[in-house]
């Protein structure tokens, strides 16, 4: 089969594996308690060794950090205690040597209130350019139609502002106003933004919260064809800064709404699969193909030049925004009985803790996502297993400091404990001691050992990141099975949902006289005939087999 594209290739993305990251999460290289560049500089290794290709960076700007840093004050800096812009560009320059790609956050929507165009609009007279960046009214009564997105942090989308004598808009936190799309200087401030990481050489950029950007009586305020003109407008100007250069769209919406930020490939050339994430946890938990099969099918098909982002767990909660009410209790029931665990729509717990720490479910989820249409995205930490600590508040219990070893702070730091930005993980399972990168690598059946694996063998085959998908179905629900295919090249999935050994029987006629090869083994399998093709699968296990002619 063919090998990866070269590195010049426009469509990098598409046989991408990214790895989301925090700076502040993941190393301390000055010993001040608090990750930096510096520290990440020197973890490059190991993320080159992971074998994935592309890191997306949560924002790194400088930030009041009321909302994590999603809350901007300055879109064109570095955050000092992530370091200085000589040290992003070092880190840049780091990783690119490296080949691997660089990612950043885009964050249109809002800034924080701390922001000068905010402090600057507040005093500003009502009706002016200045005033006009964000988005005021004399009452909280307009927009009734747009719900309220982080229902446990906030009542209203409005916010009385007794400076400006107004309200103010904000999808979000109230300290993080949206500003005003129907500006056009908003606009051009925006561009400006992309131009500065652009001319550093940042390969991508993950536009945060893109379904807000316009609001307008009537309508729910969200995915509104005003803010795709906006989209298209971004692109095109991403695309006049010359080819390679990726747009990921954070839209948290049901498929054909998310679809819509592809456009006819002029919008966004990536976009996260919302739908499809808290389905295969369901899929897991049901022992039953169902609802992995049912959302994909629904899936539109996409521009040939854009490319799905799909991912098991992120940096915020597990979002279950795009299912039914029946779903979301029967989510919360199997994966957070305990109260603690939930947040907003949603349940705020890393990949381990949530299968019960069960290794074989995480391999099987992993596996999953490795081989469905799209590029997989890692959440630092998961490839480890590591655990979260969900008394710490909004979404922090996951987003707590890699685990590096057995030493002090999990070797993420040199500080006092106290000092540290967030406690490390401590519990006799989850811990530091017990769960780390130092000791996954000295131990050859280790998850991390696992994951590499299987980073390294996806990426041989361009047919995961860029083929078709077929789903199978045998008569027994409890295996999903599906074919992706690339011109020749054909790759059958089958993998057992069920904590007990399966039986399938699978359809594959119109492939009678190629030989199934296991690819972890390269094992030969029976060939295949006009009979139903029969196989057995262990407890959460799954099969990759390239179909040989
Ligand atoms: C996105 C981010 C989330 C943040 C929100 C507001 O949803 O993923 O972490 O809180 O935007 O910026
Ligand atoms: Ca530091």
């Amino acid at each position: 089969m063919r090998r990866h594209a070269n590195a010049n290739d426009p469509l990098w993305y598409k046989d991408a594996v990214i790895y989301e990251l925090p700076v502040k999460s993941f190393c301390d290289g000055n010993g001040d308690g608090i990750g930096d560049f510096r520290g990440l500089i020197e973890k490059l290794d190991y993320l080159e060794n992971l074998g994935v290709t592309c890191l997306w960076l949560l924002p790194f700007f400088p930030s009041p950090l009321k909302d994590d840093g999603y809350d901007i004050a300055d879109y064109t800096n570095v955050h000092p205690s992530y370091g200085t812009l000589e040290d992003f560009t070092k880190f840049l320059h780091a990783a690119h040597e490296r080949g691997l790609r660089v990612a950043v956050e885009l964050v249109l929507n809002h800034t924080s209130d701390q922001h000068p165009w905010f402090q600057r609009a507040r005093s500003a007279a009502p009706g002016s350019p200045e005033r006009d960046y964000y988005v005021w009214s004399d009452t909280d009564q307009k927009y009734k139609d747009a719900r309220v997105i982080f229902p446990d942090g906030e009542e209203s989308n409005w916010t009385w502002d007794p400076v400006a004598g107004a309200h103010y808009w904000h999808r979000f936190f109230h300290h993080q106003p949206d500003l005003n799309y129907d500006n056009p200087a908003v606009v051009r401030e925006m561009l400006r933004v992309l131009d500065f990481w652009l001319d550093l050489g940042v390969d991508g950029f993950r536009l945060d919260a893109v379904p807000y950007l316009v609001e307008r009586e009537g309508t729910s305020c969200e995915n509104l064809s005003e803010t795709h003109a906006v989209i298209g407008t971004i692109r095109a100007h991403v695309d006049a800064a010359g080819p390679g250069r990726m747009l990921l769209a954070d839209a948290n919406q049901l498929p054909a709404d998310v679809r819509a930020y592809f456009g006819e490939g002029d919008e966004c050339h990536m976009a996260y699969h919302f739908p499809v994430m808290p389905r295969m946890f369901m899929a897991l938990h049901l022992e039953d193909r169902d609802p992995v099969v049912e959302v994909m099918e629904r899936t539109p098909s996409i521009p040939e030049t854009c490319q799905w982002a799909l991912f098991l767990r992120n940096h915020d909660e597990l979002t279950l925004e795009t299912v039914t009410a029946d779903e979301r209790d029967y989510m919360y029931l199997a994966y957070s009985a305990d109260q603690q665990g939930r947040l907003n729509a949603g349940i705020r717990r890393r990949l381990a803790p949530l299968v019960r720490n069960n290794r074989r479910r995480i391999e099987l989820l992993n596996a999953i996502l490795f081989s469905l249409p799209g590029t997989p995205v890692i959440y630092y930490g998961d490839e480890i297993g590591m655990g979260d600590n969900v008394y710490l508040g909004d979404r922090n219990g996951v987003r707590t400091p890699m685990h590096w070893n057995g030493d002090r702070n999990g070797g993420f730091s040199r500080a006092d404990p106290p000092r540290l930005y967030s406690p490390v993980i401590m519990d006799a399972v989850y811990g530091y001691q017990a769960v780390n990168v130092e000791a996954q690598e000295s131990d050859g059946a280790s998850l991390l050992h696992w994951m590499r694996n299987m980073i390294r063998l996806r990426g041989l085959f361009r047919v995961f990141g860029r083929g078709s998908v077929e789903f199978l179905r045998p008569a027994n629900r409890k295996v999903l099975a599906y074919v992706r295919s690339l011109e020749d090249d054909v790759v059958l999935c089958v993998a057992n949902l069920s904590r007990t050994a399966q039986p399938a029987e699978l359809d594959l006629t119109s492939f009678a006289g190629a030989t199934p090869v296991e690819m972890l083994g390269y094992t030969e399998f029976p060939p295949i005939t006009a009979a139903p093709y029969f196989l057995t699968l262990g407890p959460y296990g799954f099969y990759w087999f390239e179909l040989q002619r």
